[in-house]
C-alpha cells in the first residue's frame, strides 16, 4: 500500500501536534503514531512549561540558568531563540485551548523547579502535559487538512538507499522521501511518500530498567536517523530525574515532580536529616544532575534503596490543591504525603541529545526535520534545565513549520520507491530471544551506563551490547516485522550511540560523570 502526503509527521506529542497544526494551513498533513494519540512523554509531564512571564524575571536570567545547568555546553543561539520566543509559543498554546493555572488575582501561577533563579513555570495543577495533549489532540482532530493514523509504527526512513544508491556516513545530500510504516492492526507495511518528513518520536527511557517514560519511549526516531546515516549528538547526556516514587515493580516509575521541591519539599535521609546542602548551595533545588548524583552517592554509601522527600511542613490543603495527582497516587499506595515522607529514587527521564538539527529544526538529512525530545537543538548542553523541554518542542515546531511550509511548492514526490522487501522472512518463533535480549540490554545500560560511569564500565557495556546486537540483527533479517523486535533493535542502536559518544568524551561534565575524569565546573553560578 502507498500513501502520498505533503507533510508526514511521525509522533503525536507536543512537538508533532504543534508542528502539524502550524503547517496544516499550507498542505496535507499525515500524522502516524504507534499507539493511541495521547501516549507519549508529553502526556506524563507534570511540573510545567518554562516562560519568562513577569518581572523580576528576565530573558537574561532564564538564559543564564539554562547555560549554568547545561554546564556551558549549550548553543547560545538555540538558548536565546527558545527563551525569547517562549512567550509567543505560550500564547499560541493558550489560543489552541491549553489552560494554565492562575492565581486569585488573575495572573499566571508560576512555579519553580531545580536550577531556576525565579518562578517561571506555567502549569496545570501537576498534570500539565496531559492538559497540553488534551487541547492539541482536540484541535488536530477537528482540522480538515490533518489525518491521523494511530497504531502505525514507523520502521525506517526512505532515502536514496531505497533507490539502490550507496549511502554512507560521508554521503552529502542524503534526502528523505518519506517512511516505511508498519500498520500494527494488519501487520502490513505502508509506503508513505512525503515532501517533508518530521520525526517527533520522543525519548529513549526504556533502555534503562528504571524510567519515568511510558513504554512508547524507545528511541525509534534516533535509531532510524542513525541507520539512514544521519548525524546524532550529545547522546551521552541522559538525564536521571532525582525523585521518582520508590514503588518496586511499577513501570514506568511514577514521577514526584520537582515542582514539589520548588514548593518547599526537602530531600532527607532515613534518619530524617537533610543532606543536599552538603553537595550544593541550592540544596534540594540544585540542578538535577547534582541532586541525582548526590542521592546515588548516599544510597550506595548507606546501602539503602531510597531517600525521602518531605513536604509535610506545608499546609495539607495547599499540597492537595497544587499536587492532586501526586497526592492521590501516593495515597493509593498507602502514603499520605500531607503527613508522611515520600520514598524516592532517581530514574532515567530525559535524553538531552538526539538527532542534530540546525536553527530551523532540519536534520543533516534533507527534507527531514526532528523536533522535541528526539532532536538535539543545542538548548540543553550537558544537562537540561527543568521544564525547558516542552517549551523547546513548541518553539522549534514553529521554526520548522515556518522553514518547511514554503518549500512544498517546489518539491515533487519521489517516484520509483519499491515496496518493503520481506522476502524470505517468517514470523519470529523465538519470542523468548526478544524478551531476554530486552532485559539484558536494560541491565547493561543500567549497570554500566547510568548516573556514574567509568572507562571500564563503558568498555564492558559495549562488548556485551555487541553480542545482543548481533543476535537481534540475525533475528531481524529472517523475521517478518513486529513492534517488539523493531523497538528492541532501535533501543540497542540508541544504547550503542550513548556508549560510543560517552567513550569519546574524556571528561566528566554535566550528566556524563566518569570515575576516571575530574568533574568540570564549566560555568560560574
Ligand atoms: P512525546 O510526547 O514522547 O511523543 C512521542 C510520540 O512519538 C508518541 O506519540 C509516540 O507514540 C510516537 N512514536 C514514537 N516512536 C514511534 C514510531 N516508531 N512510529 C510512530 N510513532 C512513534 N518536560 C517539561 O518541559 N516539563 C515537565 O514538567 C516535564 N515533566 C515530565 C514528566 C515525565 C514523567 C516525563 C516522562 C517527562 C517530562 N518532561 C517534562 C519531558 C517532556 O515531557 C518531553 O520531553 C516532551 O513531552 C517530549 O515531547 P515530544 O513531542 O518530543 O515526544
Ligand atoms: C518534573 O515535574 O519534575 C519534571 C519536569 C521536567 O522534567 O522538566
Amino acid at each position: 500500500m502507498k500513501i502520498e502526503t505533503d507533510f508526514l509527521v511521525i509522533g503525536s506529542g507536543i512537538a508533532g501536534l504543534s508542528y502539524a497544526l502550524k503547517v496544516a494551513e499550507t498542505g496535507r498533513v499525515l500524522i502516524v503514531t504507534k499507539g493511541e494519540m495521547h501516549e507519549g512523554n508529553t502526556e506524563y509531564a507534570q511540573g510545567g512549561i518554562c516562560c519568562v512571564t513577569y518581572p523580576p524575571d528576565t530573558f537574561e536570567k532564564h538564559i543564564h540558568d539554562t547555560i549554568v545547568c547545561g554546564a556551558g555546553l549549550c548553543d547560545p543561539v538555540a538558548v536565546e531563540t527558545v527563551v525569547t520566543r517562549a512567550p509567543e509559543a505560550i500564547r499560541e498554546l493558550v489560543q489552541w485551548g491549553v489552560k494554565f493555572d492562575k492565581t486569585a488575582g488573575g495572573k499566571y501561577d508560576l512555579a519553580r523547579e531545580g536550577g531556576h533563579s525565579e518562578n517561571r513555570i506555567l502549569h496545570h495543577k501537576d498534570y500539565t502535559g496531559a492538559e497540553i495533549e488534551r487541547a492539541l489532540i482536540r484541535r488536530v482532530k477537528r482540522h480538515p487538512n490533518i489525518e491521523v493514523l494511530e497504531h502505525h509504527f514507523a520502521v525506517d526512513l526512505i532515502t536514496q538507499h531505497h533507490l539502490g544508491e550507496l549511502v554512507t556516513k560521508q554521503s552529502r545530500d542524503i534526502t528523505c522521501y518519506g517512511a516505511y510504516v508498519l500498520n500494527l492492526k494488519t501487520s502490513s507495511i505502508v509506503r508513505i511518500l512525503s515532501k517533508i518528513t518530521v520525526l517527533s518520536t520522543g525519548g529513549v527511557g526504556n533502555i534503562y530498567h528504571t524510567t519515568t517514560n511510558p513504554p512508547v519511549a524507545t528511541g525509534d526516531g534516533i535509531a532510524m536517523v542513525h541507520r539512514a546515516k544521519g548525524v546524532t549528538e550529545n547522546m551521552e547526556f541522559i538525564q536521571f530525574h532525582p525523585t521518582s516514587l520508590y514503588n518496586p515493580g511499577e513501570r514506568p516509575s511514577f514521577l514526584i515532580s520537582e515542582a514539589l521541591r520548588g514548593f518547599g519539599a526537602i530531600l532527607k535521609l532515613s534518619d530524617g536529616r537533610e543532606f543536599m546542602h552538603k553537595y550544593h548551595p541550592m540544596g534540594s533545588l540544585a540542578p538535577r544532575d547534582i541532586v541525582a548524583r548526590s542521592i546515588d552517592h548516599e544510597l550506595k554509601t548507606r546501602g539503602e534503596d531510597f531517600v525521602y522527600l518531605d513536604v509535610t511542613a506545608r499546609r495539607p490543603e495547599d499540597i492537595i490543591a497544587h499536587f492532586p495527582h501526586i497526592y492521590e497516587k501516593c495515597l493509593g499506595i498507602g502514603i499520605d504525603i500531607t503527613k508522611e515522607m515520600i520514598p524516592v529514587v532517581p530514574a532515567a527521564h530525559y535524553c538531552c541529545g538526539g538527532v542534530k538539527v540546525d536553527y530551523n529544526g532540519e536534520s543533516s538529512i534533507g527534507r527531514l526535520y526532528a523536533l522535541g525530545e528526539t532532536s538535539s537543538t543545542g538548548l540543553h548542553g550537558a544537562n537540561r534545565l527543568a521544564s525547558n523541554s516542552l517549551i523547546e518542542a513548541a518553539v522549534y515546531a514553529g521554526l520548522a513549520a515556518a522553514h518547511s511550509s514554503p518549500r512544498i511548492a517546489s518539491i515533487t514526490l519521489c517516484s520509483g520507491i519499491p515496496d518493503w522487501n520481506d522476502e524470505g522472512t517468517t514470523s519470529p518463533e523465538e519470542m523468548v530471544l526478544i524478551t531476554q535480549n530486552y532485559r539484558e540490554m536494560q541491565q547493561i545500560m543500567s549497570n554500566y551506563v547510568g548516573i556514574v560511569r567509568s572507562d571500564l564500565r563503558l568498555d564492558r557495556a559495549m562488548r556485551r551490547l555487541e553480542i545482543i546486537f548481533q543476535e537481534t540483527e540475525e533475528l531481524y533479517l529472517k523475521s517478518t516485522l513486529n513492534q517488539n523486535l523493531c523497538e528492541l533493535r532501535n533501543m540497542i542502536t540508541v544504547g550503542y550511540l550513548i556508549i560510543k559518544q560517552a567513550q569519546q568524551l574524556k571528561q566528566s561534565i554535566g550528566l556524563h560523570y566518569s570515575l576516571d575524569y575530574p568533574l568540570i565546573n564549566a560555568v560560574e553560578m
